[in-house]
């Protein structure tokens, strides 16, 4: 039963102490982020992985990319441990290294060095290494806009790998006009672009997240219709129209924050991933908390960690026998480590 199973997961966690640390990404479903030691966007858990020494075992709720940030970040003796390892990212998965190297051959071909690589960390270990080798560096969803910022005061232009919608709207809101930005199609080897090529400042791959774009402009015409003074917040994995209608746009960690302290009686429709929007309206009951998109949208792979996935590395954990091991090649962590520390040193 659940209550069994609840009871085997407090005990093991209670048997392994200090030497069990389970990260949660906010996305997870609650029957996880129960027995989560530390809850956070896919910032705050790099943070506190890197910032752990203490746990041998790291058993990571949340998805693939962030449990290898994770083993990339901590001391070799900690295992990193993913209870489901079918956790994937649909937009991780878009940008492909083998494409990622012959894309950056054929784009410095046509613009020779003027172009740095920002990979979001919802990208491969391999592709955060190809990162690190070309003197780039790791983003996330809330420090993006800084990330981008000191990227052009690097190189001219800026190739922003693997979510195109993440990348448009943080450089248009850092004043670069969409007539500057090109979008890099890696299944065609081809640049979308319309006019002259010198003067592309922002390369966007062809990527996106195949939750967020389930939000759309008609949801915020309909929300708009029925209810004239409701808050409308977005994640910047959502396009570019759907983030300009929108009151607000902002990572994980900033839209939490703004429900949290939101005032008593006002009302929010919310364009991010279903578990995360469920958790917000059971605990702000005082304030009106919906979804943008009527059918919610649930991240799948985010959802495949559930509490027998949990459980199920646990006890066996307990057994002595350690599944699933997050292993990232050591060449390829040295080189994605000095991506990830340009973001974490100006975090
Ligand atoms: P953040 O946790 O950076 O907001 O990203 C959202 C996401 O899609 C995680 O996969
Ligand atoms: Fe990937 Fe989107 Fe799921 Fe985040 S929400 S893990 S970006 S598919």
């Amino acid at each position: 039963s659940v209550e069994e199973m609840e009871s085997r997961v407090k005990q093991i966690k209670q048997k392994f102490g200090q030497r069990l640390f389970i990260p949660g990404h906010h996305y997870q479903k609650d029957e996880v982020i129960q027995f989560a030691d530390a809850t956070g966007d896919s910032l705050q858990l790099a943070q506190v992985s890197a910032q752990n020494k203490a746990a041998e075992f790291i058993v990571f709720c949340g998805v693939h990319f962030m449990a290898e940030t994770a083993d990339i970040l901590t001391n070799d003796d900690q295992k990193i441990i993913l209870p489901d390892m079918r956790a994937g990212c649909s937009m991780a998965d878009m940008a492909d290294i083998d494409q990622t190297v012959r894309s950056w051959e054929i784009l410095q071909r046509t613009f020779g060095d003027t172009i740095l690589p920002l990979t979001y960390v919802n990208s491969t270990a391999a592709i955060k290494a190809f990162v690190g080798k070309n003197s780039g560096a790791t983003v996330t969803s809330s420090n993006a806009k800084g990330m981008v910022e000191w990227a052009f005061t690097q190189k001219k232009r800026i190739l922003f790998l693997p979510d195109q919608h993440l990348g448009r709207n943080t450089a248009f809101d850092l004043g670069v006009p969409l007539s500057q930005m090109a979008v890099w199609d890696p299944i065609n080897d081809r640049l979308e672009f319309e006019g002259n090529n010198e003067d592309i400042k922002v390369i966007l791959w062809k990527g996106h997240c195949s939750v967020h774009e389930n939000f759309t402009v008609r949801n915020i015409e309909e929300t708009r219709e029925v209810n004239p003074d409701m808050n409308i917040i977005v994640h910047p994995e959502c396009s570019r129209e759907v983030v300009a209608l929108s009151d607000y746009a902002g990572s994980t960690k900033y839209i939490i924050d703004m429900i949290e302290k939101a005032p008593k009686g006002s009302k929010w429709a919310i364009g991010t991933e279903m578990n995360l929007v469920k958790r917000l309206i059971d605990n702000n009951p005082d304030k009106e908390v919906v979804s943008l998109n009527p059918y919610m949208c649930p991240c799948l792979t985010m959802n495949r960690i559930n509490l027998p996935h949990l459980l199920w590395t646990l006890e066996e954990l307990d057994q002595g026998n350690v599944i699933n091991q997050i292993n990232v090649d050591e060449t390829i962590s040295n080189q994605a480590i000095s991506a990830l520390n340009k973001m974490l040193d100006k975090a």
